[in-house]
């Protein structure tokens, strides 16, 4: 007999638990589009944005996912025929990679160890043998959501600056941001993508850009762009309907007003960020317990490698499709699945999330269901794995005072 009635748990990297505030804030009228009190609200967020990610520079937002963020970032900065240096860690650094061939940009691709932070010297050799200076930009992800590995960025713009290379650098922040540190201006990124629907606790549908005067210059003669995707008239309006080219996404801006009231103004970033370490910690704590059982494997080895909203693990296959099953029959926590594996490792892959509207006892609930499936799969582990979690959230707990 399931035991899942209740309030479901998804515990998926994106999109993730939506706060009650953010949907009341949306449950509303159409607003009117042309009247002061939408378009100042409108207005309010871009403060906010710039805060979020460390930044005094441009901020645009689109309607679309993800995948719109990273079609938007290309288009002001590449030309067809540029060249870019792409850092490929996982599925969704391939997948920019290929958004960028699609259109016609010839890609450099570092293939990484998807398990462990990119080597900067890979950056900066790649760098030093561009004799010709045809690489525009640099992109990476900062956390590849199907690996869980987190890069760390300031090496890499040391990494760009020590090769004396003039390249942008680009970053995908769409499963970091508002859950791992992020200083976007301190740490020289030229452009941060990030979109609504996971640490920014609102309903996909929104892409946000941040990008640097730098960035705006070196764009200015980038041959792919085209009204729709144009960030300067988005950046820099004139009219406020230039801000979305058309009508704006009403409802989305309410909820995202809502969502940066509670992440911004009341928690605070830094804060934010400590509950995210905290509760990784926790998630952490409990995986290396039941990986001393020689069954489930943690992705990422090294703790300052690991992404703060999501961590990846696997189990000998199918093992991992069948504890997701379990836990969402019987306990109603969905797992996230394992991406860009091929089968059938993938069917041995899962992720658990614990990014945006998370807090210690929804965690400790996820970690407590995992263990469970574990138990009535016989899946062999080690002892202890909510009591390490429990202490960990404890001590972070002591920690922050
Ligand atoms: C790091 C990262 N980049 C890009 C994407 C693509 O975003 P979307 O699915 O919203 O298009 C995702 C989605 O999960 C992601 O995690």
């Amino acid at each position: 007999m399931p035991f899942a009635r209740g309030r479901p748990y998804l515990a998926i990297p994106g999109p993730t638990v939506v706060p009650d505030r953010v949907l009341a804030a949306m449950h509303r009228p159409a607003p009117d589009i042309y009247g002061a009190p939408l378009q100042e609200m409108a207005e309010s967020l871009y403060p906010d944005l710039r805060h979020l990610a460390g930044t005094t520079g441009h901020v645009a937002i689109y309607i679309g996912n993800g995948h719109a963020g990273w079609e938007a970032a290309n288009a002001n900065v590449f030309s067809r025929g540029d060249r870019a240096l792409v850092l490929v860690g996982g599925h969704f650094g391939l997948g920019w990679a290929n958004a960028l061939r699609a259109i016609g940009v010839e890609v450099e691709a570092l293939d990484l160890d998807r398990r462990s932070a990119p080597d900067p010297g890979l950056v900066e050799a790649a760098l030093r043998a561009d004799r010709g200076g045809r690489i525009r930009a640099v992109l990476t992800t900062h956390v590849d959501t199907a690996t869980s590995v987190r890069t760390d960025i300031a090496d890499l713009r040391a990494a760009i600056d020590a090769a004396g290379h003039p390249a942008l650098l680009m970053v995908d922040c769409i499963a970091s941001m508002g859950c791992d540190r992020y200083r976007m201006d301190d740490w020289g990124v030229d452009v941060t993508v990030a979109a609504s629907q996971k640490g920014l606790m609102t309903p996909p549908g929104l892409a946000v850009l941040w990008f640097s005067e730098k960035a705006r210059a070196a764009g200015r003669d980038a041959g792919l762009r085209t009204p729709y995707w144009a960030w300067e008239p988005r950046a820099l309006p004139t009219g406020f309907w230039q801000r979305w080219a058309g009508t704006a996404p009403t409802h989305h801006l309410f909820g995202l007003r809502e969502a940066l009231t509670m992440l911004v103004r009341e928690e605070g970033i830094e804060a934010a960020w400590s509950r995210h370490a905290a509760l990784a910690g926790a998630v952490w704590a409990a995986a290396e317990v039941w990986s001393a059982g020689g069954a489930l494997e943690l992705n990422v080895h090294d703790r300052a490698a690991r992404a703060h909203g999501v961590t990846a693990l696997s189990l000998p296959p199918p093992l991992g499709a069948r504890l997701r099953e379990w836990t969402e029959r019987v306990a109603g926590v969905t797992l996230g699945i394992g991406i860009g594996q091929p089968e059938p490792a993938a069917q041995g892959h899962f992720r658990i999330a614990h990014m945006g509207h998370v807090n210690a006892h929804m965690v400790m609930g996820v970690l407590g269901v995992v263990e469970a499936g574990l138990a009535a799969l016989g899946v062999p582990r080690g002892a202890g794995a909510l009591e390490a979690a429990a202490a960990a959230l404890a001590a972070a707990a002591a920690r922050a005072g």
